[in-house]
């Protein structure tokens, strides 16, 4: 079954209640998914991966270098076969999902465009977007 990785850093929830809405997606249309804070991403979760979806909130204009680190980490995977998508919640700029797609652009991967952003704390109208990436990446996977 293809695999979908969803990867998040969440201060204070709101981007990991749009990464575990993206795994319920994903899982609707019958593939293996699960979200997990980035400290905790190992690397044979993410070795085994078909796809991998990174969010993270906006902090000072940018990510924060720890979430940095982890997506330059991804080049030591064979990142090239793998499908990627960026998001996050933000206050008022937003950089962060753009930066994280430009990342894995980077190293290879092909990014789902265009990035999904919330303001704040995920809307039901938010979340129902965040499922929908989900059944997108679920899709793509299976044309693969
Ligand atoms: C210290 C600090 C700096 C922030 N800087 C930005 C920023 O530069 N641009 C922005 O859009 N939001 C900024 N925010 C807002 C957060 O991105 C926003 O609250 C987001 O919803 C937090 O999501 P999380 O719970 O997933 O971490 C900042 C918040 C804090 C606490």
């Amino acid at each position: 079954m293809p695999k979908v990785v969803v990867v998040y850093l969440s201060t204070s929830g709101n981007t990991k209640a749009m990464a575990d809405a993206i795994v319920e997606g994903a899982i609707s249309r019958n593939v293996d998914a699960i979200s997990m804070n980035f400290h905790e991403a190992k690397i044979e979760d993410l070795k085994s991966a078909d796809a991998i979806a990174v969010g993270s909130s906006t902090f000072h204009y940018k990510i924060l270098p720890p979430m940095e680190k982890f997506i330059e980490s991804l080049s030591k995977l064979n990142a090239k076969d793998k499908v990627g998508a960026a998001f996050g919640s933000y206050g008022w700029s937003g950089e962060a999902p753009g930066l994280i797609a430009e990342k894995m652009r980077a190293i290879g991967m092909k990014v789902i465009d265009p990035v999904l952003r919330v303001q704040y704390a995920p809307a039901e109208k938010d979340l129902e977007e965040c499922k929908r990436l989900g059944k997108d990446l679920a899709n793509k996977l299976k044309k693969a």
